[in-house]
């Protein structure tokens, strides 16, 4: 099938079933084009939450059409691509964090949204990377595990001396692989470039930049901003709407491994199937869900 017939395709099952299309920032061009809602994790979120939308498909990755269904379980949400994961939220399990609280005793604990549901679940409150800050500063506990984002937590850490943050051992692969010398060299090619970076980066690098924020900060930091040249220190998909709403501003990605893979399986033609076939359907077990949602909830009341 070719693009236009996908897209009248899409256009038209998403009227008669009743759809909502969101997608990640970092979706490829042709996704973000036909989405009705693009977002960082937190926009996302809070949108699942009160739409009236009978179906949501998930152009993301899988805690993110999971976190929609928490929020949202009389609905349908579908992820269009079965198998496209987020590395990082596996690397803690429900298991691991109980054993954690038991090692440390009268902490709070503050997940990361790329988690799963039964972290959640284990979890007093969730956070995005555009609001840990706040969330973290909002727990009256000092000693906060944090998980499973070490470089988040060296970032919230950093804002808030006050706090205990016992950082777990996560990280994001893409995010990770950012260096000191990435940014050095982009300077010194771009001298008069702003330095906007995620916080999933190392600390070195979140040291070095002039911004730090969640994809959504920083494509309104660089919409807002007066400087012309951006050097982008995230996943190269936020480029997308940063070229297309700033045709006068330069945006240069800080390292060309900024890729994820798994952001990058959702195809047009993985949505059509999706709406299609109604699959792949995400399904939360209730005892799961009613923890996880508490956690969820507990972010969204206070950010
Ligand atoms: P945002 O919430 O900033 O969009 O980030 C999600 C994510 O997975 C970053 O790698
Ligand atoms: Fe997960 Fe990193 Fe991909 Fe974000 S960019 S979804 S943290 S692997």
């Amino acid at each position: 099938m070719d693009l236009s017939a996908l897209k009248r395709g899409i256009s038209e099952m998403k009227k008669e079933k009743n759809a909502l299309i969101v997608a990640h920032n970092y979706q490829i061009d042709e996704i973000q084009e036909i989405a009705d809602i693009v977002g960082d994790s937190l926009a996302l979120s809070r949108y699942c939450a009160k739409t009236d939308f009978e179906i949501i498909v998930f152009c993301g990755v899988h805690f993110m059409a999971e976190s929609a269904k928490i929020l949202s379980p009389a609905k349908t949400v579908l992820l269009p691509e079965a198998d496209a994961g987020c590395p990082m939220a596996e690397m803690v399990d429900a298991g691991g964090l109980r054993e954690a609280r038991r090692k440390y005793p009268g902490a709070a604990v503050v997940c990361y949204i790329n988690s799963s549901a039964a972290v959640k679940a284990e979890s007093d409150i969730c956070c995005t990377s555009s609001n840990a800050v706040k969330v973290t500063s909002s727990m009256k506990e000092k000693d906060i595990i944090f998980v499973p984002d070490q470089n988040l937590a060296n970032y919230v850490a950093k804002q808030l001396p006050e706090k205990n943050i016992i950082p777990w051992h996560g990280f994001c692969s893409t995010h990770h692989k950012v260096r000191k010398t990435d940014v050095e060299k982009a300077r010194k090619a771009q001298p008069e470039a702003k330095v906007l970076v995620h916080p999933e980066c190392r600390p070195e690098v979140v040291e070095l930049a002039d911004f730090t924020g969640s994809t959504k900060q920083i494509i309104d930091y660089a919409a807002k901003s007066k400087e012309k040249k951006f050097i982008i220190g995230t996943e190269m998909g936020v480029l997308y709407k940063l070229k297309k709403d700033n045709p006068d501003k330069q945006f240069y990605l800080l390292s060309q491994g900024l890729v994820c893979v798994n952001m990058k399986k959702t195809t047009l033609e993985s949505v059509y199937y999706s709406l299609k076939e109604m699959r792949y359907k995400i399904e939360v077990d209730e005892a799961i869900r009613d923890k996880a949602y508490k956690a969820l909830d507990r972010m969204l009341s206070i950010s």
